[in-house]
């Protein structure tokens, strides 16, 4: 049995005051459980309209020049071959594709010219009637090359200030003097961290197949946000939006990736318009490691001063960030020490570098992942430094309010999450000491911490709710599920805001032509596209109310909108729960076959300058590592979050186990190894990218905290999807410390770094 520490099932701070139920907060299983493991979700790839052809990447081997010559006749002449899209032979396309109309648009590489800007860019399509043609038939291009030296090394690239991080966010941040306070401090530390190149490398790598009617296009492929891909993909061909179809109702992971459309969708979307028949383009997961984002390295300094009892008097986080030669994504790694601990002065800035790479984008907390492996260890250390236990340490410095904007938290249960955390695992026990505990085996064991924390961020969506003359529920909202169970809470909404069960609900979502519901990202879709959701319901309860109420043959009439409640597929009146009348019969009444309304959602102005806005958690670890080989082992993870409203525990304890086993890839196995000399990428495949498997993965406990947050939107929903990667890597990382007294702070940590410092 699982305990999901849920004892609040009630709506109380639902506005929607006409409902009520208890399908929020209940362990569904998901929705689509069953055709996903018989195999019977068809995935982007799974589709074969008929006379589809297949399109074929060819991919630069160089990381920086020009494509001097294709063996185009090579190619079209081998058997099946029906085509080659190059930059002198392709459909034309309505914009530039280096053209950034507004910062969320990435500039492609959809073969406008000869220039290759890094490895593994897209440089010509194959186009063929099997597979086995399209990639024989590129492998037969035999590309000529003008190659020129590449800069593919953080640490060696020319350096300048960045105007902008991340999405808009600003480059420099300083609040109160902390150059006088670090002078002033009783202790002070400073320390370098560096966190690699990772690459987004999702099950399901991205894949398109496309078909083409006249300005009409229809779509098979995974997104997580498909009103962003249809307008780019509008714009790019010219067409009304209204004429891009795009269906996506499984991903087989996103994690960031699959946010906007990348090169290789668009290419594969070019070469049905060529050959104008239905075309499937699947990347091969080498051609992952390029054009389709990554987590950029970066370089990270921090420094901490702390006065006599252990208060922190400054921190400052200096961030190196990389992007490409062509397009800024800077990784925002300094913004987590904006909010998560208390410091009367606190500076962040960042310095930049271009390199001849894909551009780096979004990768599951994008910024804090990188962050807090930095602050949490720098941390760890001026904890150390003080004499201090670590959670002593965040004690007190927790922060009350939120540091620089002096904002209140709309809720922020984080001490319950140490408390509830710690107890768990056992923290009380934790020699203060390095290099105390050995298990019976003589392995050396480490206990570690780290706090995790992720804003609760939230987009604009609508959706669009119908009741049925037969009693049933339809939901339609262009949501995506990337497989962290969107449908399966999108549904439990859904029932509670119609007072229904989710079994009697239709959900229909993962298609372009449905409403907007912005982004699965962010860790902000529950809550979007859930307020949306929650409002379409409440809507539509209301305006079945007000028929019920006016009709004198109603057992309702009179009791007036607010007099009456939603339950189980009933208007009930509220002064006498004895007398009720069915939606089919109220729909029947009314000569009406359904009724529908709408619903938005959007973040609230107000409330974001009312209030600071995060998820937060704390993660406690325990490793042992070989005294002679080194080898490390994560041996327990305990993860205690609080984010607010759980919709479905046992989905949410999902996401904070993939998000806790990405710590343990991050902080252990997981970088991108690059040739500086060729700019090349040296482990595009894997068996070399090391992640994780089932057996370095040890058992692992997420305490879902309760936290009742009555601001953040009218449901209480903060995200969960990305926080709990924040604060394991930094646990793993003190942990491996407080096993072997070696402070590692390059990553990932592994053996060699522990076997040769430095
Ligand atoms: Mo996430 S990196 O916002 O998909």
């Amino acid at each position: 049995m699982t305990d999901y520490g849920l004892a609040d099932h009630t709506l109380a701070q639902n506005p929607a005051h006409l409902r009520q139920g208890s399908n929020i907060g209940q362990p569904n299983t998901r929705a689509e459980a069953r055709l996903k493991v018989t195999g019977q979700a068809r995935y982007a790839a799974d589709h074969h309209p008929a006379g589809m052809l297949y399109a074929v990447l060819a991919v630069s081997q160089i990381a920086k020049g020009r494509v001097t010559a294709l063996n185009l006749a090579a190619a079209k002449a081998h058997p099946g071959v029906i085509d080659v899209m190059t930059p002198a032979h392709k459909p034309a396309l309505a914009q530039d594709p280096d053209d950034k109309q507004h910062p969320f648009v990435f500039r492609l590489d959809l073969l406008q010219n000869d220039r290759v800007r890094y490895a593994n860019q897209p440089i010509a399509v194959v186009i063929a009637e099997t597979l086995e043609a399209a990639t024989e038939g590129a492998a037969l291009l035999d590309p000529q090359y003008a190659a020129e030296p590449a800069t593919t090394d953080i640490d060696r690239a020319e350096i300048f200030t960045p105007s902008h991080v991340g999405v808009g966010n600003p480059a420099t941040l300083e609040h109160g003097d902390v150059k006088a306070s670090l002078a002033s401090s009783n202790l002070q530390i400073t320390a370098s961290y560096s966190t690699p190149a990772q690459y987004h490398n999702a099950m399901e790598p991205h894949a398109v197949v496309a078909t083409w009617d006249g300005d009409n296009v229809s779509i098979e492929t995974p997104s997580q946000g498909l009103a962003m891909a249809q307008a780019r993909i509008a714009g790019l061909f010219g067409i009304p939006a209204s004429g891009v179809h795009i269906n996506s109702p499984y991903l087989g992971g996103g994690f960031g990736s699959k946010g906007l459309i990348s090169s290789p969708q668009i290419l594969g979307i070019m070469a049905a318009r060529l050959v104008n028949r239905p075309v499937k383009l699947v990347v091969r997961r080498e051609q992952m490691f390029g054009p389709v984002g990554h987590r950029g390295p970066t370089r990270q300094t921090l420094r901490l001063g702390a006065d006599a009892d252990g208060a922190l008097t400054a921190i400052d986080h200096h961030t190196r960030a990389a992007s490409s030669q062509f397009d800024d994504f800077f990784e925002p790694a300094s913004g987590v020490s904006h909010s998560l601990y208390a410091a009367p002065a606190i500076a962040t800035g960042y310095e930049a570098v271009r390199l001849d790479t894909g551009t780096p984008n979004f990768m599951r907390a994008p910024g804090e992942a990188t962050g807090s492996a930095a602050l949490e260890s720098a941390i760890d250390e001026l904890a150390e430094a003080c004499g201090m236990d670590p959670l002593a340490f965040r004690l007190k410095n927790y922060a009350e309010i939120e540091p620089i904007s002096g904002k209140p938290f709309s809720s922020k249960a984080l001490r319950d999450c140490y408390a509830q955390g710690a107890e768990r695992f056992g923290w009380a026990r934790r020699p203060l000491a390095a290099g105390q505990l050995r298990d019976a085996v003589g392995m050396q064991v480490g206990w570690g911490m780290g706090t995790a924390t992720f804003p609760a961020l939230m987009f604009a969506a609508e959706a669009r709710a119908v009741i049925r003359r037969d009693g049933t529920g339809l939901v339609e909202i262009g949501a995506q599920d990337m497989g962290q169970g969107a449908w399966t809470a999108f549904a439990q909404i859904a029932a509670d805001s119609l007072g229904l069960e989710a079994s009697a609900i239709e959900l229909r979502a993962g298609h372009s032509d449905l409403p907007d519901a912005g982004i699965a990202g962010g860790s902000a879709h529950t809550a979007t596209a859930g307020s949306a959701i929650n409002q379409a319901g409440a809507a539509l309860i209301g305006k079945l109310a007000d028929l019920a109420t006016n009709d004198p043959q109603s057992p309702l009439y009179g009791a007036g909108n607010t007099g009456v409640i939603a339950r189980a597929g009933r208007l009930h009146r509220r002064d006498d729960e004895t007398r009720s009348q069915a939606y089919g019969d109220i729909l029947a009444r009314a000569g009406r076959d359904a009724l529908d309304a709408t619903g938005q959602a959007a973040a609230d102005p107000a409330t974001q300058a009312a209030y600071a806005l995060h998820a937060h958690g704390a993660v406690f670890a325990e490793v042992k590592i070989d005294p002679d080989l080194k080898q490390i082992r994560v041996t327990r993870l305990v993860g205690a979050f609080a984010a607010g409203r759980i919709i479905n525990p046992r989905m949410v304890q999902s996401q904070y186990f993939g998000g806790m086993i990405w710590g343990v890839s991050f902080a252990l196995h997981e970088q991108a190894v690059t040739d500086h000399r060729s700019g090349r990428l040296m482990n595009a495949n894997y068996a070399e990218y090391a992640i994780p498997v089932n057996a370095d993965i040890p058992s692992l406990e997420a305490i879902l905290v309760e936290e009742h947050d009555p601001f953040v939107n009218a449901l209480g929903i903060k995200g969960v999807g990305e926080i709990a990667i924040t604060g394991t890597v930094g646990a793993i990382a003190n942990a491996v410390w407080h096993a072997t007294g070696q402070r590692v702070r390059d990553f990932p940590i592994n053996l060699h770094r522990l076997i040769s410092p430095g």
